[in-house]
């Protein structure tokens, strides 16, 4: 079985006097990408920010690579971060950056990489998610949606992750754009062996990544499993989720992938996990 990168304890969350969640409890297995569903408003990107230690949550405890978040000091925090790439929902670059200098940032931020070494490794992220090296001078206004989120993604990757989070990672794109970075990171997820959280409300884009499923939904993680076995939940907001022939083709593709392809970064998953 593979292990936990991150464990998330009897967590709460509250705004005022909103709950947003509700004694969560969660376990992400080393090499496993899990999806985060729900509806808008339910929590996700909190959730990611809770797991990324950028929030803290009311109660409860978000782990790590075996640290306690909240336990942890400024700099153990800052070195757990660093084993950790995001690509945000919204404002994924840097708008006065241009596409090299959003990439060289985390980078530059270490402060003991050598300017050239900088470059080379740049060049080299660009080219890893398919961006031609001509593009590393231009702004990302003059970048097309799908060209924003591959510079975003090289950014991610940065300082080489080893625990990547995704909030919506194909919203916004068209189709063929949101196969080809399906595919993109599917490719990148074998190739690294990354651990992956993903936020997603797209079929298509759960049945070809996800290894499982986590859904939340009235402030509860109501399932979490292969997408096989939470597709036969009978929770009416999951039915929803999976009805019309959409629904069924995506939990069609993704036993099929199961099958066929499966995930050879991960020693075994949970069939079930208790929520
Ligand atoms: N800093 C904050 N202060 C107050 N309320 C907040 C804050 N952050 C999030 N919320 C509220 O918490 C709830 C969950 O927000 P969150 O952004 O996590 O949802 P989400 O599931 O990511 O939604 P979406 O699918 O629309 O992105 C929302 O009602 C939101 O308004
Ligand atoms: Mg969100």
């Amino acid at each position: 079985m593979s292990e936990p990168v991150i464990e998330v304890r009897n967590l709460w969350t509250r705004f005022g006097r909103q709950i947003v969640h509700r004694d969560i409890n969660l376990t992400v297995y080393r090499g496993e990408i899990l999806a985060l569903v729900g509806g808008s408003g339910s929590g996700k990107t909190t959730l990611l920010r809770q797991m990324l230690g950028l929030e803290r949550p009311g109660r409860g405890e978000v782990c790590v690579f075996g640290k306690s978040l909240h336990k942890s000091d400024p700099d153990e925090l800052l070195k757990l971060r660093r084993r950790s790439g995001v690509l945000f929902q919204e404002g994924a670059l840097f708008s006065a950056l241009t596409v090299f200098d959003n990439i060289a940032l985390p980078m530059r931020e270490l402060r003991t990489l050598e300017e050239d070494f900088i470059r080379d490794l740049v060049l080299f992220k660009l080219q890893s998610v398919g961006i031609e090296a001509k593009h590393a001078s231009k702004m990302p206004a003059e970048l097309s949606g799908g060209m924003v989120k591959r510079v975003a993604l090289a950014r991610a990757l940065a300082l080489e992750p080893e625990l990547l989070f995704l909030d919506e990672p194909t919203a916004g794109l068209d189709p063929d754009r949101s196969e080809s970075f399906v595919q993109l990171l599917r490719g990148l997820h074998r190739e690294l062996c990354l651990t992956v959280v993903m936020v997603t409300h797209d079929l298509d884009t759960l049945a070809a990544l996800a290894d499982r499923v986590a859904v939340l939904c009235e402030q509860k993680l109501i399932a979490v499993g292969p997408v096989r076995e939470v597709a036969q939940n009978a929770h009416q907001f999951i039915c929803n989720f999976f009805q019309g022939e959409r629904g069924r083709r995506a939990v069609e593709a993704a036993v099929k992938r199961e099958q066929e392809q499966p995930n050879a970064c991960v020693a075994g998953l949970p069939e079930k996990q208790g929520v």
